[in-house]
């Protein structure tokens, strides 16, 4: 049995693909499955979406939130990542929050680094302390903002229990963004089937893996050339997810001819660049092949995703037919709900 930490980035450099909520799901899938391990949650995105899912959802998690973010250490990754720069930082369990606590759904074994607004007004701080003159040959700035949440991936919560790292990230590729980057032993990335979907493939690669063309003059400051220089690893990528869900969705042709061309687009990256992504035993000589190995297609989770995000249940302990949401009665047909935990537990067995 593997009893080492491991760590999975959720990131598309496009927005609203639906980070968030499958980090939330399969985080939570993740927990229960691997009662042996402690999962934890790193959420490095401002709009803390994921923690709000995690600490209840809806008004009542927003609050907790709001209160985590308001405390004089905030137990955040603000909190985190200030601490362990002025070098006060204690032992991780004091900024994580065991999210039991605050949500009896969630099984006892998944804990969370809570986002923080804050992480917005921070960032250019930790830009100018990362970019500072080196003093001397062994001063680096730059690599030790970039490692300080890898290297929380490499610590545990608890004796003998090896950790699964999950983090969410923002859109932007902002400092806070390379962060969590960085600190991803494996990338999954979230698509949604629309022309700027397949654009932001293209876009990803460039920005964590370089680009064929180097521009004269910014090549130098690239996080690309930032890694290389440091000698830092960089996520492989794990699995391509087509999120299919009926706001963007269209014609299920229509679904089908755009997710072939995202593949497409990563299947012609994995022929140039096979390193970047994780290792597999199966041969892979043609787009179908590499369909197969590393994408998986999420179905759209309709009124069970609501009832989700709102009252922080994961679709795997959804079990009544109606919920309350806002005032609102929603109806969760069982049939619905079993199709989206199928979905879901698909994604986790192959993590
Ligand atoms: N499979 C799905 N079925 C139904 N709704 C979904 C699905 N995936 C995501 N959504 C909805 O789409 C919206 C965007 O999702 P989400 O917030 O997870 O995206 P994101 O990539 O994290 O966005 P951002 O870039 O703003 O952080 C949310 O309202 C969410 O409930
Ligand atoms: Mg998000």
């Amino acid at each position: 049995m593997d009893s080492t930490n491991k760590s999975y980035v959720i990131w598309n450099n496009k927005g609203g693909v639906g980070k968030s909520t499958i980090t939330f799901h399969i985080a939570c899938v993740y927990a229960e499955k691997n009662p042996q391990r402690d999962v934890v949650v790193i959420d490095m995105c401002p709009q803390a979406n994921c923690s709000t899912m995690l600490l209840g959802g809806g008004r009542g998690g927003e609050k907790i939130l709001q209160n985590l973010i308001s405390l004089d250490t905030p137990r955040t990754v603000v909190g985190y990542i200030t601490d362990t720069i002025i070098k006060e930082n204690k032992e991780p369990q004091h900024y994580l929050i065991r999210v039991r606590e605050e949500n009896n759904k969630l099984p006892g074994n998944i804990y969370l680094l809570s986002g923080d607004g804050n992480l917005e007004l921070i960032a250019p701080l930790l830009s100018r302390r990362a970019e500072a003159e080196p003093i001397s040959e062994k001063d680096t700035p730059w690599k030790n903002i970039h490692l300080i949440i890898k290297n929380l991936t490499k610590e545990s919560i608890s004796v003998g229990r090896p950790v699964t790292f999950f983090i969410d990230t923002n859109p932007s590729f902002s400092i806070y963004t390379q962060l969590g980057i960085i600190a991803g032993d494996f990338l999954l990335v979230p698509i949604n089937a629309d022309d700027s979907s397949i654009f932001a493939i293209s876009g990803l690669f460039n920005l964590i893996y370089g680009s064929k063309k180097k521009h004269p003059v910014y090549d130098k400051y690239t996080f690309v050339t930032r890694i290389k220089e440091n000698n830092l690893d960089r996520p492989k990528i794990h699995l391509l997810l087509g999120n299919r869900f009926t706001q963007k969705k269209g014609a299920a042709h229509a679904f089908k001819a755009l997710s072939n061309e995202a593949t497409k687009k990563m299947h012609e990256e994995y022929i140039e660049n096979k390193r970047w992504f994780r290792d597999h035993n199966t041969s892979i000589t043609s787009q179908n092949d590499f369909e197969t190995e590393f994408t998986i297609e999420l179905r759209d989770f309709n009124s069970a995703g609501v009832v989700a995000s709102n009252l922080g249940i994961p679709l795997s302990l959804m079990d009544k037919n109606l919920y309350e949401v806002y005032g609102e009665q929603i109806q969760v047909a069982k049939e619905q709900r079993d199709k989206c935990k199928e979905t879901i537990d698909k994604i986790v067995d192959r993590l």
